[in-house]
């Protein structure tokens, strides 16, 4: 019950700069771009010269990269779970409409762009079988996801710190693909995004220095509990239809293809958390007690204990068949 306490006088305490964050690390609607800025307009004459165009140019992307942009797009899509469960957290009011739930609203309102145009290009690029997808997106949101962070504000914003500079990588290197399978387009929409995830980032990151600030030991514990858990991806209960893979089976092919063409690696997980030991300056944190000490000493150590188990790890080289795109040429 105390501790209870202390993390909301926490969260009122980051509440009173809301103001401040949310002009710093979100962007005015009216001139933030919109998905309709990279897609063709159905108005104009020349759509349908457009969408061959935009057809031809999707021609060269791999199964494996093509997969991955779809697992990407069905993990935007599922935005309400997201949403839900940031509305939940401790100090997040939404029927008060307090500084909180203004900062979920409107980072949702950001995010809800990146699944609006993946998904739209996805629908006119002509190689996804868009009612699969859309199964697999009712699926997803359907059944939420299990990310260990319980109401904590603490350990949630590890977890959307984590996550957001994962999105970001993982972005970032399929706009890469994107450019080199001559597909420039879709490469700029990926960049977009990416630019997003890394500002959202920044604002998590933030929001972890502030509450370090104000609660050292108790952040220091959230950060070494996430860690321990590992951090799960939202899409990790992710499935198809009339599949019989068991739970997680088909997150593991998403997670296979996107390893294979390095988009997001065992690599990137162990650079991420070492970035963030070292924007929330772990290795440097003062007045810290003997059980915070302890959680600093695990989480320091662990990227390297990481990096010598990922060395063992082998990911397979055969590519999986998913109901999104149907069989491999
Ligand atoms: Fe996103
Ligand atoms: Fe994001």
């Amino acid at each position: 019950m105390k501790l209870t306490n202390i993390r909301l006088e926490v969260m009122q305490t980051i509440e009173k700069s809301m103001d401040e964050m949310l002009e710093k690390y979100l962007k005015p609607i009216e001139t933030n771009w919109q998905p309709s800025d990279f897609l063709p307009d159905s108005k104009d004459d020349d759509f349908f010269d457009k969408i061959r165009e935009l057809q031809g140019q999707a021609q060269e992307m791999s199964y494996d990269l093509l997969a991955v942009l779809i697992g990407d797009t069905i993990t935007e899509e599922a935005l309400p779970t997201y949403e839900a469960w940031l509305m939940s957290v401790e100090g997040v009011d939404n029927d008060g409409r307090n500084g909180w739930s203004q900062w979920v609203r409107s980072w949702t309102a950001e995010e809800n762009r990146h699944g609006d145009l993946l998904n739209k290009y996805l629908y006119l690029c002509g190689r996804v079988d868009m009612r699969e997808m859309e199964i697999s997106t009712q699926y997803l949101i359907s059944d939420g996801f299990d990310i260990g962070t319980g109401r904590d504000p603490y350990k949630n914003f590890v977890y959307t710190s984590f996550q957001e500079l994962a999105t970001n990588v993982s972005h970032r290197r399929v706009a890469t693909l994107a450019r080199k399978a001559n597909n420039p387009e879709l490469a700029k929409m990926c960049a977009f995004i990416a630019a997003d995830e890394a500002r959202h980032a920044s604002a998590y990151i933030h929001f972890v220095n502030k509450i370090m600030e104000l609660d050292a030991d108790q952040m220091m514990l959230a950060f070494e509990d996430m860690m321990r858990k590992k951090i799960v991806m939202p899409a990790h209960l992710m499935r198809q239809s009339g599949s019989d893979l068991g739970l997680g089976e088909l997150f593991d092919h998403f997670s296979d293809a996107a390893q294979r063409i390095q988009v997001y690696t065992t690599h990137d997980y162990i650079d991420i958390l070492r970035s963030l030991i070292d924007q929330w300056n772990i290795g440097n944190i003062s007045g810290l007690t003997d059980i915070g000490n302890k959680a600093r000493d695990y989480i320091m150590a662990l990227p390297d204990r990481l990096q010598r188990i990922s060395e063992r790890v082998k990911i397979p080289e055969k590519q999986y068949e998913f109901n999104w795109i149907g069989k491999i040429a």
